[in-house]
């Protein structure tokens, strides 16, 4: 436990490694100038002045309090606007149909309207600042919100319609003079991608047996994208979409072998998303290989409207949380990705081949070809890439493991083979201007429970309701096989009886995080979800809403910044390239603690956005400003 409260000096010392390897000015000029597009945006460098605005501090607000409200709060001197609501038109051509409060648009209505449940989300800047692309995950539906009479009555208009409510959508804004912004409709750039969008399969499971279902026999093309949850950007200008739960949408036998065990396929249809009643594949018994179609992270290019979305198999299967890429000396993407499930793993794939100038037609096969790996985090706080790679180590024909196809869609029976390190429920990951990785761990309160996982030294803490955040230096480029771990903040709320759930922050109290972005100046961003049944009680109780959080990653301290409406949790960081504009995502307002609200009361929990005697709670995007125009958190 002593590890956990390590300087980031004393980490470094202690892993032999030098800040100064990731420091090094001449190498951020080379990430900034050497590969065209967005690279320091992607690693935080670029955009606005390095460090606090003029020299100032890097945290510059004043914290706001715990919120119980049904609104957004942000600090003195700062704006909220809502755009982008669940079921505002994108903009397609020819089609704008306006969102009907009752729940009553039609399933093609949905299709060209942005989808339900906004998570991770990106500004793809086009104009400077003043205008560009938001591309955004749509994580799940709840379909007591969805239909106007929820889920009575269920038919194949209400799958599809449902169906049409998950995937990505890309917008496009604009500012406008007053400093507001606004969807630029109709735009040419304007798309919707749903859970039946066409899509390619690429990398070593495309084409392999266990891919090919009765509609697909090339295993090579599969219908759409599910339970897209947090994101990441490429530095060739593409967009990846993280498939997370599901599993929770197929239909599972009564007696599920052991590959549908270990990923969770389950007897029946227990989440009661009712998909398989009318589009078959979702029958796991009848298709049992669709579900290996998902789980993977997911190329979009969102200036190709047309383009066909790629399921890039080379970076494992897994209950994707998020895919976030940093960038290897000679050019090499590195991409790292959280699995958020209790007790699984923390991976990340070296491309083979260096990032070349143009877009993805320059890079079209760079993450179809690399090295997967999985993490160890040892008990002296160091740390090793164990390699997800057929034919060695344990990971042979004779293990299950024919060829790197099976190994990737069999990533969790690879991970367990090799002694990776069982985590506490990964979530978004990020990389500061130092060269650290971070990632969130939300919680776990399996942990060290009857039958379960003890703690480890990497996740420290038994029933672990408020989570935590690991972070990592690479003990070289950022392919290194070794790393040195420590624990940037054990979250908690100091007021808890439970020793094991007042954290160890210096600042704001706050749980289970969850969302995590690293700005242009190099804050922090921390976004927490608490889940629904869980908040406002136990250890959670003096927590309010979900909120935003800004840390320095340097002092630790940790500042509420903006709290989210009731029910709630706040998800998705991005800003323009200024940092004047921030975009942030509020998921879920009004969730009820079974998940799945009750159509005779919509409004039962909130009516945020629109606080309309007829509405319904909607998740949207909040434009975040500073009224006098400055730059986000300073
Ligand atoms: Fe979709 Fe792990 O949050
Ligand atoms: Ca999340
Ligand atoms: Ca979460």
């Amino acid at each position: 436990m002593a590890k956990d409260f390590l300087t980031m000096e004393d980490s470094n010392r202690s892993a032999n490694t030098s800040i100064h390897e990731v420091s090094d000015p001449a190498r951020r000029s080379l990430l900034r100038g050497g590969l065209g597009l967005g690279l320091g945006g992607l690693l935080g460098l670029g955009g606005c002045a390095s460090g606090g605005v003029l020299g100032g501090p890097l945290l510059g607000f004043k914290s706001v309090p715990v919120s119980t409200a049904d609104s957004i709060v942000v600090p003195e001197g700062y704006s909220a606007q809502v755009i982008a609501a669940w079921g505002e038109p994108v903009g397609l051509s020819g089609e704008d149909s306006a969102f009907r409060f009752d729940g009553s648009n039609t399933a093609a209505q949905q299709e060209t309207q942005l989808g339900m449940h906004h998570d991770g989300i990106h500004f793809f800047a086009q104009e400077g600042s003043k205008s560009g692309l938001l591309v955004m995950n749509h994580e799940y539906s709840d379909d007591g919100l969805l239909h106007t009479d929820g889920m009575q009555s269920w038919n194949a208009q209400k799958v599809r319609k449902a169906q049409a409510a998950h995937g990505v959508s890309v917008i496009e804004v604009q500012q406008q003079p007053s400093g507001r912004w606004e969807l630029v409709r109709p735009s040419p750039w304007a798309r919707r991608i749903t859970a039946y969008t066409p899509m390619q399969l690429a990398g070593p499971a495309a084409g392999h047996a266990l891919m090919k279902t009765a509609q697909d026999a090339s295993g090579r093309r599969v219908l759409g994208t599910l339970n897209n949850c947090a994101s990441g950007i490429t530095p060739w200008g593409t967009y990846l979409t993280c498939e997370e739960n599901f599993i929770n949408y197929f239909k599972g036998p009564d007696a599920p072998d052991a590959h549908e065990r270990r990923w969770g396929l389950r007897k029946g249809d227990p989440a009661g998303y009712r998909w398989h009643e009318h589009d078959e594949r979702f029958d796991a018994v009848k298709h049992p290989n669709e579900p290996n179609r998902f789980g993977w992270v997911v190329e979009i290019d969102p200036f190709n409207p047309s383009s066909t979305p790629i399921k890039r198999t080379a970076l494992g299967r897994a209950a994707h949380e998020g895919a976030t890429v940093a960038v290897t000396k000679d050019g090499r993407a590195v991409v790292y990705m959280g699995e958020d499930a209790r007790f699984e793993y923390i991976y990340k794939f070296v491309s083979r081949d260096k990032i070349r100038p143009g877009g993805l037609a320059a890079n079209s096969e760079l993450l179809d070809h690399g090295t997967l790996y999985v993490a160890r985090f040892d008990a002296d706080g160091t740390g090793r890439w164990l390699a997800l790679s057929q034919g060695q180590g344990p990971l042979s024909a004779a293990a299950g493991f024919a060829d790197q196809g099976e190994v990737v869609i069999k990533s969790r029976q690879a991970s367990d083979l090799l002694g990776a390190t069982k985590m506490d429920r990964p979530e978004w990951i990020a990389v500061d201007k130092e060269g650290y990785v971070y990632c969130t761990l939300t919680n776990n309160s399996n942990r060290a429970g009857d039958k379960q996982p003890a703690v480890d030294a990497a996740n420290p803490r038994a029933n672990n309701s408020m989570g935590h955040i690991i972070r990592w230096k690479e003990q070289g480029d950022f392919d290194a096989t070794t790393l040195a771990w420590n624990h940037f903040v054990l979250a908690g709320d100091p007021a808890n009886e439970r020793a094991e759930a007042k954290g160890n922050i210096k600042g704001d109290a706050f749980g289970c995080p969850d969302g995590l972005w690293v700005d242009g100046r190099g804050v922090l961003w921390i976004q927490t979800d608490m889940s629904t049944s869980a908040m406002g009680k136990g250890d959670l109780a003096r927590l309010g809403n979900n909120c935003m959080l800004a840390a320095d990653p340097r002092s630790g301290e940790v500042r509420r910044f903006l709290t989210g409406p009731a029910g709630s949790e706040v998800t998705g960081a991005t800003m323009t390239p200024d940092g004047r504009t921030m975009f942030i995502n509020i998921q879920h307002p009004g969730e009820s603690p079974s998940e799945r609200s009750d159509p005779a009361q919509p409004r039962r929990f909130s009516n945020w956005p629109d606080q309309r005697p007829d509405g319904r709670p909607r998740s949207a995007t909040v434009v975040v400003r500073k009224l006098d125009g400055g730059v986000i958190g300073s």
